[in-house]
């Protein structure tokens, strides 16, 4: 007998009836785990430039480059717990962007990380504008959250290379 019958559960339905289409979910927890994959790669680039980093600039990157990967790391439960709420099994990330594993001075990481920012925003921009056609307020007000983050850390990152 499977662990299923003697435990007595019974085969999931799901049926959420919060006000947002069921195929209008299914597309934004699919835009979802494409951002929690985007975040984690971007994370997994700002921790290996955290180590990387050489040059006069190495202690003020270091220690910038830790808060950001501790807050993107935060911000992939956000993601993953949302596509939860929305009624779908989170995706396991895949890490897309790969760093050059070799020594860099502030002004190529800082340039590497602005390009994957902004890239990450034009997604977020996106998935947020679907979310609100669809009447996801609330993935849509998150999502407004996050891209705030990443557009203060451009300028943050832009303000450490500018001379
Ligand atoms: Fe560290």
């Amino acid at each position: 007998m499977a662990n299923v019958e003697i435990l007595g559960a019974k085969p999931r339905v799901e049926s959420i009836q919060s006000g947002i289409d069921p195929a209008a979910r299914e597309r934004i927890a699919d835009s979802l785990g494409e951002i929690l994959s985007a975040t984690y790669s971007l994370l997994v680039k700002t921790h290996v430039h955290h180590w990387n980093v050489v040059g006069p600039l190495f202690h003020s990157l270091h220690e910038m480059l830790e808060e950001q990967y501790g807050e993107l790391f935060q911000a992939t439960d956000l993601f993953a717990e949302r596509i939860r709420a929305l009624g779908f099994s989170t995706p396991v990330p895949s890490i897309s962007v790969q760093p050059a594993a070799r020594e860099m001075v502030a002004e190529e990481i800082v340039q590497d990380l602005i390009a994957d920012h902004e890239a990450t925003v034009r997604t977020m921009r996106q998935a947020a504008l679907t979310a609100e056609d669809q009447k996801d307020i609330v993935t849509h007000d998150m999502l407004v959250g996050r891209m705030e983050w990443h557009e203060k850390i451009i300028w943050m990152l832009r303000a450490v290379i500018t001379k």
